[in-house]
């Protein structure tokens, strides 16, 4: 059977893409015909994953998402060697840590901020610009999370960085839909990635049997790759007349009380 490549001829950029998610999300869009950029902090794992796959088709290039310059170089880069952008997979992210909000360290709520909002908000600035400015009908994709819908579900910095960034997500669908371009958000439960990992300070097993027993859909664990086809979905014509929307990627967990009383 022959791979789909629900991708062909596009071009994308994956920001956090050296890792978890965004790996997961290389590997898919360039399976599916994409060219991808790989932006991210992490050069090693970022080059080390461009040369596992072709290496004509996917390259690294270095971007700090808070620095607005890395990110409008990283798109002049993608548009350089490929010659336009038509996907841009907004995924950098960082969780902070946790503390009580009588203890919030402003200082790390502030890095929260400046990754998970101002970064994503530079990532579709630029994006935009590249993509009004070649007349493409682009998709813009942000990764949220549970945590963009309800409280409880990380610390105050990381909640309150998701929330916005589904506010900032619709800001933009409002504006750019003029020019057809789509922009979405993917809002995963938890997935045992690397950011996962250190958060709970356990393995992959030991994460994934958390998330597991915390989950609403019982027998499977969620994975990255899980995460990356939702994002592959986005960024295809398949969801063409799809924008504003949160597409969240928890098997019922933000929509499920689970009440302690029967349920008929
Ligand atoms: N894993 C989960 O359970 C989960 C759940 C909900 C949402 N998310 C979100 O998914 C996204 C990806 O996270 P992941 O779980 O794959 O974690 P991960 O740590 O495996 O990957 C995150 C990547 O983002 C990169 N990054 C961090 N700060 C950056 C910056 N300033 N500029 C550029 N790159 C930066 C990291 O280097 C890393 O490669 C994040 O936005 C995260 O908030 C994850």
């Amino acid at each position: 059977m022959s791979t789909k490549q629900r991708l062909e001829g596009k071009v994308a950029i994956v920001t956090g893409g050296a890792s978890g998610i965004g790996a997961e999300s290389v590997k898919l869009f360039a399976q599916n015909g994409a060219s991808v950029v790989i932006a991210d902090v992490q050069d090693e794992l970022g080059h080390q994953l461009a040369a596992s796959l072709a290496s004509d088709q996917v390259s690294y290039h270095h971007c700090d998402v808070r620095d607005e310059k890395q990110v409008d170089q990283t798109i002049a880069f993608a548009v350089g060697k490929y010659g336009r952008l038509d996907v841009m997979f907004s995924n950098a992210g960082t969780g902070g840590s946790f503390s009580g909000i009588m203890e919030l360290d402003l200082n790390a709520f502030d890095n929260t901020i400046a990754v998970n909002v101002r970064g994503v908000a530079a990532t579709i600035k630029h994006a935009a610009r590249a993509m009004v400015a070649a007349n493409i009908r682009g998709s813009i994709i942000c990764t949220a999370s549970v945590a963009a819908s309800m409280g409880g579900c990380g610390p105050h910095g990381y909640t309150a960085s998701k929330h916005a960034l589904v506010g900032l997500v619709r800001s933009a669908c409002s504006e750019l839909g003029a020019h057809g371009i789509r922009v979405n958000c993917v809002s995963p439960f938890a997935v045992a990635t690397p950011h996962m990992c250190r958060y709970f300070n356990k393995g992959v097993d030991e994460v994934e049997a958390i998330g597991m027993s915390m989950a609403n859909m019982k027998g499977i664990a969620l994975k990255a790759n899980h995460i990356a086809e939702a994002a592959l979905f986005l960024a295809s014509d398949e969801s063409v007349y799809i924008s504003g929307h949160n597409l969240v990627v928890d098997g019922g967990f933000s929509v499920v009380y689970r009440s302690p009383l029967p349920s008929d």
